[in-house]
């Protein structure tokens, strides 16, 4: 399918975002594990969960659900069964790349496939620290899924400095650890979304957390079983910043976002936007598990800025919307350290420069970012203009360029937008809520 996009008003009122992606996943994997029963308020039913959740119904795990969330009866750390066929994980990187950890320490083997975009994403990442702890994990084509992990009864331990800014890559050894022998300690120099240390505190697994002066040090104890508990998922910053970037630059918006996961390995995005002069006010903010908090979005007039690469990894998912702000923001903005959008659902460096372009932005692309050359609001608005946009089949690049793409008078086209529902199944139903005005249209 097509988004077809007309020029939204200013997207005003209020909403409630669904579940975050990252946390959900999570939650699938430990309520899995663990020994009884777990209840999942707040659930992401996207494409990307449900593949998480299907591959554990395929090893034996009991899901019920009930109006107000989803049983799940844990098989314990040793109890899952071996599937019948490959386990299929769709688009999704994060249930690939954690599932391998898990995977690699049973007694069973198996093989993971993916769709096109997930098979041709690099998992050496992932296949060399797990081979550093004993698994038995190859791919099948040079770095890329399939993975077939052959059956394995232990792990050892490892002491390992990630080389990437990655949790994906973190969280598949913190899975791995929950099988080996010894304490494993993983160092990261960037620290990266800890919503895996979260949880595995929720399930009752002891970890230890040091911050040090180059990073952050988590060091599993051995063997530790997790325990059946509630989890109650606040909505996704991720998803919550198509909105955000909506509000800040579509004239006239005035927009409350309640329930947002903010977690502040994720939020950096809201930071870059307050440097850039946004109005965002966050109230009712809980500290509870993940915390989460209201948010008052308001037009505003923005400049651009050199944006700090600390803040890379903590607004990674974000960096979509982010470049589209940039070019509704009176002068340059110039983003680096950024190369791991290379190897997202698409190369997102490559996607978001071309769907600018062809908006009419003027910007110079570099191996690890971009620099883009913004016009204020009054000036864009009569300088960029709406068309035919390819999203390369990734959800975030479609959703960020249908926000874009709302503020002109000239209708336009995202192609290829059906990936939106791995993350965010709902995103046509609130916007046009909010007063934006996008529509499906069959891809011809
Ligand atoms: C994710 C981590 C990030 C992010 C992805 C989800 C996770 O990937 O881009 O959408 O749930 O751990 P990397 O860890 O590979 O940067």
């Amino acid at each position: 399918m097509n988004f077809k996009v007309k020029k939204g008003k200013g997207v005003r009122g209020e909403i409630t975002i669904p579940g975050d992606k990252s946390i959900s996943h999570r939650s699938i994997m430990c309520a899995s594990l663990s020994e009884g029963k777990s209840k999942i308020y707040g659930f992401l039913e996207g494409e990307d969960c449900l593949a998480t959740k299907l591959a554990f119904k395929d090893m034996g795990i009991n899901f019920e659900t009930s109006n107000d969330g989803i049983i799940v009866h844990g098989s314990g750390l040793y109890g899952l069964k071996e599937p019948k066929k490959e386990i299929n994980l769709g688009n999704s990187g994060t249930s690939i790349r954690l599932l391998s950890g898990i995977l690699s320490a049973q007694n069973f083997s198996s093989t993971l496939v993916g769709d096109e975009s997930l098979s041709s994403r690099p998992m050496n990442r992932i296949i060399e620290p797990l081979s550093l702890m004993g698994a038995n994990i190859k791919s099948q084509n040079s770095g890329r899924p399939p993975l077939e992990i052959n059956k394995s009864d232990m792990l050892n331990s490892i002491n390992y400095d990630l080389p990437i800014a990655s949790a994906q890559v973190k969280s598949c050894i913190l899975f791995a650890s929950l099988y080996s022998e010894g304490k494993t300690i993983v160092k990261e120099r960037q620290i990266t979304r800890n919503h895996t240390e979260i949880m595995f505190e929720q399930f009752g697994v002891p970890l230890s957390i040091r911050d040090t002066d180059d990073g952050r040090s988590i060091e599993m104890h051995p063997r530790s079983n997790l325990k059946g508990t509630e989890i109650d998922i606040p909505g996704d910053f991720s998803s919550a910043a198509f909105f955000i970037l909506a509000a800040l630059i579509i004239p006239n918006s005035n927009l409350t976002i309640k329930n947002v996961g903010m977690n502040e390995t994720r939020t950096a995005l809201l930071n870059a936007f307050q440097e850039m002069g946004a109005e965002i006010e966050i109230f009712n903010k809980t500290a509870e598990f993940e915390p989460r908090a209201d948010l008052k979005v308001k037009f505003s007039k923005l400049k651009g800025i050199n944006l700090d690469a600390k803040l890379v990894p903590n607004l990674i998912d974000e960096l979509p919307s982010f470049f589209v702000a940039a070019a509704m923001s009176s002068g340059s903005t110039a983003v680096r350290d950024a190369e791991e959008l290379r190897h997202k659902e698409s190369d997102r460096l490559e996607a978001m420069g071309n769907v600018l372009r062809s908006l009419g932005v003027d910007l110079n692309m570099h191996q690890d970012g971009m620099d883009i050359h913004g016009l204020d609001q009054h000036r864009a608005l009569s300088c960029y203009t709406g068309g035919i946009i390819e999203s390369f089949g990734d959800h975030r690049i479609a959703m960020s360029s249908a926000i874009a793409c709302s503020l002109f008078d000239h209708e336009s086209l995202i192609l290829n937008t059906d990936n939106v529902n791995t993350s965010f199944p709902t995103f046509l139903k609130i916007a046009n809520q909010v007063g934006l005005n996008i529509s499906l249209e069959e891809h011809s």
